[in-house]
């Protein structure tokens, strides 16, 4: 990565703004996955060991009412980083005023100080997703440099990560780095064969990504709702299906390109209900009956996935095989993680989302090279496009 990183900065003494993606999932208050926490240590430790002073800015959710500044506080985020750092992370529940200038002031090097979520500000005229120049120069004011280290975020232009980057000396943190590294590598430097597994439900999300990953990839596995659309493009009746009827001349036009690439599913496990209760069999791509509807991929078609996947060097996968919260419907998606941790010679990549879930749920979590920390951010960067919260910080 041509970027600067933590690295080429002498941090000691020195206010060290730095955006993470604390974005965790949670319910009833509590976190129920603290991964982006974890990929957050590196950088945080860094900056300790180096006798920085860390402020922690990072959003949670989307703000849009009075009520969610009681629901989407940081402060459960504060509490399970100070027990992963072993040690005190000041909470200041504002984002910005005297009272958040002071704790800042009072910062001593080797302190931990963590920003109320940045989001708060959009109740404000969206201020913080807006990209408000004002708040972006506020917030940098209170700070000597800028780590940004939010990649789960940086498929977003807003105050908190390419405001701030206007500001002050701005660079990358280490986990922006390692996603860079592997995703950029995976797709522009790739140990051949590279094959792309993609799936999920819509093809209207992933046309980009299809279209750029025709170029790069020497195969590209369909499961997954979108698959439907293309079976319907191969002349298929596909049922109840979810078919995005719109984007049918697209999938012919995309199969018409990719026709040595493409590889589509040859059977599915069809219900009649979208319900792990529902009646189901496994049938041909050609045989879905009209009050059927394909919620997996079948057993033959995750043959025909191994058989291509068994000579992969790299393997980049971005959305799930089928309704794998369903266990009915679990199996193409149990299977591809199976045939994936198989290989012993290649690397692995989940592109975050859904299937970032799926493979953790599934129990597969270790069995990959590097599961991304970035859903939308992975996807929009494996369509080539360029991330405004990387492209903001500083040249090497
Ligand atoms: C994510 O979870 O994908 C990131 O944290 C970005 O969140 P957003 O989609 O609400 O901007």
């Amino acid at each position: 990565m041509m970027k600067a990183t933590i690295k080429d900065l002498d941090l000691k003494g020195k206010t060290v703004l730095v955006r993470a993606d604390f974005n965790v999932p949670l319910e009833d208050g509590k976190i129920t996955n603290d991964k982006r926490i974890t990929a957050a240590l590196p950088t945080i430790k860094y900056i300790i060991n180096a006798g920085g002073k860390v402020v922690l800015f990072s959003h949670l959710g989307r703000v849009k009412t009075e009520e969610d500044l009681e629901t989407l506080s940081l402060l459960p985020v504060g509490n399970r980083l100070s027990e992963k750092l072993d040690q005190d992370v000041y909470f200041v529940n504002t984002t910005k005023g005297e009272e958040l200038e002071s704790a800042i002031e009072d910062l001593k090097n080797r302190e931990v100080l963590l920003v109320e979520n940045t989001r708060f500000e959009d109740l404000d005229g969206k201020k913080e997703s807006k990209n408000d120049e004002a708040l972006g120069k506020y917030w940098a004011s209170l700070g000597d440099v800028f780590v940004n280290d939010a990649f789960g975020t940086a498929h977003r232009s807003h105050a908190s990560n390419v405001g701030i980057s206007e500001h002050l000396p701005a660079v990358s943190g280490f986990l922006i780095e390692k996603e860079i590294d592997f995703l950029g590598e995976a797709v522009l430097n790739p140990k051949r064969p590279l094959v792309a597994i993609l799936g999920g439900a819509k093809v209207s999300d992933k046309i980009t990504v299809i279209e750029s990953l025709l170029e790069k990839a020497d195969k590209i596995l369909i499961g997954g709702g979108m698959a439907n659309t293309f079976l319907r493009a191969q002349g298929y009746d596909t049922g109840k299906s979810l078919v995005e009827e719109d984007k049918l001349d697209l999938a012919k036009s995309l199969l018409e390109k990719g026709k040595d690439k493409l590889v589509l599913p040859v059977d599915v496990v069809a219900a009649k209900e979208f319900s792990n209760d529902s009646e189901h069999a496994v049938r041909d791509a050609s045989e879905i009956e009209a009050d059927e509807m394909a919620l997996d991929v079948g057993p033959k078609t995750v043959e025909l996935f191994e058989e291509v996947l068994k000579d992969a060097k790299t393997v980049v996968w971005n959305g799930p095989m089928g309704v794998f919260e369903m266990s009915n419907f679990a199996q193409g998606t149990i299977k591809v993680c199976e045939s994936l941790a198989k290989l012993e010679d290649a690397i692995t990549i989940i592109g975050g989302g859904d299937s970032a879930t799926a493979a953790e749920q599934l129990g597969f979590e270790e069995d990959f090279t590097h599961i991304s920390t970035g859903g939308g951010a992975s996807l929009e960067f494996l369509e080539g496009k360029e991330l405004p919260g990387i492209k903001a910080l500083n040249d090497k």
